[in-house]
């Protein structure tokens, strides 16, 4: 739904997290509110995540409420009716006359990286590109286990995303030494942006680059290299008409002692949340200017937001003048 702050729908297309995996067990049922939806996320007893509409057909109980799992499938605590994998009404115990119509919409979903994605169009597209496996997610030798962070964050996937190649915001709201010296590439729905910046920790200055890649709005990896490695998978989902459910998940690459890495680690997320809360107000009240007025050293903003218009209905930035002053 379009807010003022934003003239465009709050949900563009892409794939977006729903659950770490670890959090739905075989039989698990949980009740979701995500792309201003009710939905019912469960594992069958084989393990094959399950996303649903959440209302039973029926008379509208909500099944992420006292769903019961049952084999493959879904039972409604309302009247018993069961659904399979495909939101099909397989069986109304009371009688044998399974309507046509008492099916549930399913959700394209895909469990990749410990997490659990669904592709959400708002015009119906089938997924449009995979997810990658990332070789970090899964090596918890080289580098340390997932820690996690979760924010609620009042804004839109596009002034999140923007965060990145926004090269004057590092030096004057978060404090680096410089502007970091960014390039954007745009291979389809990827975006990487490369910078050559350092990064302020407690410890002192720490020399090294940021290569962040998004695919699409809702999943972004960013890889800091210097005098360690630090990995950082996020996901950006929208859930209501104006929040973003934010998880942030960092690696450190394993150093010669665990005090280190430990050290280290804990400084490169500290230093990355202190961001994080600074963009925040600026995120939950700013508004978004069509065209914005650039000025030299901006950033890559004008290849950033030609990326982004992708993932919205067809013309919807030809109104509003997406181009940017420079
Ligand atoms: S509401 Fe679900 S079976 Fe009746
Ligand atoms: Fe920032």
């Amino acid at each position: 739904m379009p807010s003022p702050r934003w003239p465009f729908t709050h949900n563009p297309k892409g794939w977006f997290m729903i659950s770490y995996s670890e959090d739905l067990e075989p039989g698990d049922v949980i009740p979701l509110h995500v792309f201003e939806q009710d939905l019912v996320l469960y594992r069958t007893e084989s393990g094959r995540p399950v996303l649903l509409d959440a209302f039973c057909p029926h008379l509208g109980a909500h099944l992420g409420h006292g769903g019961k799992v049952e084999g493959e499938e879904l039972r409604c605590p309302f009247h018993a009716w069961k659904f399979n994998c495909d939101g099909q009404c397989s069986e109304i115990p009371y009688t044998e006359k399974i309507p046509p119509k008492a099916k549930i919409r399913p959700w394209e979903i895909v469990e990749r990286n410990g997490m659990i994605f669904a592709w959400n169009d708002e015009e119906g597209s089938a997924p449009e590109w995979e997810i990658p496996e990332f070789e970090e997610a899964s090596d918890t030798e080289a580098w340390t286990e997932f820690e996690r962070r979760r924010w609620q964050i009042r804004t839109h996937n596009i002034e999140m995303a923007e965060n990145a190649v926004d090269s004057a915001h590092f030096k004057y709201l978060h404090g680096t030494r410089n502007m970091p010296q960014s390039q954007a590439e745009v291979n389809g729905h990827i975006l990487r942006v490369f910078s050559d910046a350092g990064m302020t920790t407690p410890q002192g200055n720490v020399d090294g680059s940021i290569e962040s890649m998004s695919y699409g709005f809702g999943l972004s990896v960013v890889r800091f290299s210097g005098i360690v490695d630090t990995f950082l998978l996020s996901t950006m989902t929208p859930t209501d008409s104006e929040t973003i459910d934010v998880r942030f998940n960092f690696k450190v690459k394993r150093l010669a002692g665990a005090d280190i890495t430990r050290g280290v680690g804990k400084a490169f997320i500290n230093e990355i949340t202190r961001q994080l809360e600074q963009d925040r107000p600026i995120w939950e009240n700013k508004r978004w200017v069509k065209p914005p007025i650039l000025a030299e050293g901006d950033g890559p903003i004008g290849v950033y937001r030609k990326w982004c218009k992708q993932f919205f209905p067809e013309g919807t930035f030809d109104k509003l003048e997406m181009r940017v002053h420079a």
